[in-house]
């Protein structure tokens, strides 16, 4: 059965009728696949791409044409999903022209439905421009990795009274100006839990308890895919870093001892073929050494040609 094409309806369907949203990001042609195939509802090419591909070491320098040029692969490999770009820094605080240019960008030249901007009310004159172009918008409150250095570290946000407020009434302002969902990152999940009740769009969470109505979590995360401990919002359903280390180490075990490739991984000449190619070579070989020139160079393995 043909999966069911998420759309922005669908996905204020599954918060009316209370089922999880679950997204997950993805930076490539395969991963996008394999995500698609897995079923999951939503695919994020996150600006974490910086940090987790690029070997940023925070999303600030990730640029347009490093989002397009992923946003693209994932597009050619899950051409039928609900494929959501991130706007990177400085992608759309300059003017809202450059906002409205560069979020269609993403729709007309990678093929992607949605972008997601970070920020609340200083971000709101860029999100009602994008959004009034037609372009559907995704919003980011709580943790904004894209204000790294204001908020001095990656911390959990919406912990005071004033800030859990705060958080609470951006919410409804992002609502009220379109948005057709929101990521909430690393607020207590009590507050998280109180947006997602004042809201009808989907709230969608990572390090923001289970009470959202989607989830999130960086591809590379939950799949252990970078040696160490991952973030502690994350849980990690795979440890393919080891096993990937495994892998290689018993490639590079076999090549060392002459193990790998084996029959089955090689090609054979067609009958006949081989046997001209030998005597030519041996005559041209005998030509040239004639005339004192270069000889025949032995291929390894080839016993036949040890006599030269
Ligand atoms: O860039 C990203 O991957 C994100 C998610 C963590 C929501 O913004």
């Amino acid at each position: 059965m043909k999966p069911e094409r998420i759309t922005v309806e669908t996905l204020l369907r599954k918060k009316r009728h209370g089922e999880r949203i679950t997204m997950v990001t993805a930076y490539d042609w395969s991963q996008a696949r394999l995500a698609y195939d897995a079923g999951m509802d939503l695919l994020l090419v996150g600006d974490s791409l910086g940090m987790v591909v690029l070997g940023y070491e925070t999303t600030l320098p990730v640029t347009m044409e490093e989002m397009l040029h992923h946003t693209k692969a994932v597009v050619r490999g899950a051409p039928q999903a609900f494929v959501t770009a991130d706007m990177p820094f400085l992608s759309y605080q300059v003017s809202q022209e450059e906002a409205v240019r560069n979020a269609g960008r993403f729709l007309k030249e990678a093929g992607a439905t949605a972008v997601k901007v970070e920020g609340g009310s200083e971000a709101l004159g860029a999100i009602r421009a994008i959004l009034a172009s037609g372009i559907p918008v995704m919003g980011h409150l709580g943790l904004t990795p894209q204000k790294v250095h204001q908020m001095g570290g990656y911390k959990v946000q919406g912990k005071t009274l004033e800030s859990a407020r705060l958080l609470l009434e951006e919410a409804r302002i992002l609502e009220e100006a379109g948005v057709f969902s929101l990521v909430l990152e690393c607020v207590p999940a009590q507050l998280a839990e109180r947006v997602t009740k004042n809201l009808a769009i989907p709230t969608i969470g990572i390090g923001a308890g289970r009470e959202c109505d989607g989830q999130v979590l960086v591809f590379h995360d939950m799949l252990g895919l970078i040696p160490g401990r991952g973030p502690k919002h994350s849980k990690r359903y795979a440890h393919l870093a080891s096993e990937i280390i495994d892998a290689l180490r018993h490639y590079g075990r076999e090549v060392r001892e002459s193990l790998f490739p084996e029959e089955g991984h090689s090609f054979e000449m067609p009958e006949g073929v081989l046997e001209r190619l030998d005597r030519e070579s041996g005559e041209g070989a005998l030509k040239e050494s004639d005339g004192g020139a270069r000889k025949a160079i032995p291929e390894r393995g080839q016993k036949e040609f040890a006599r030269f």
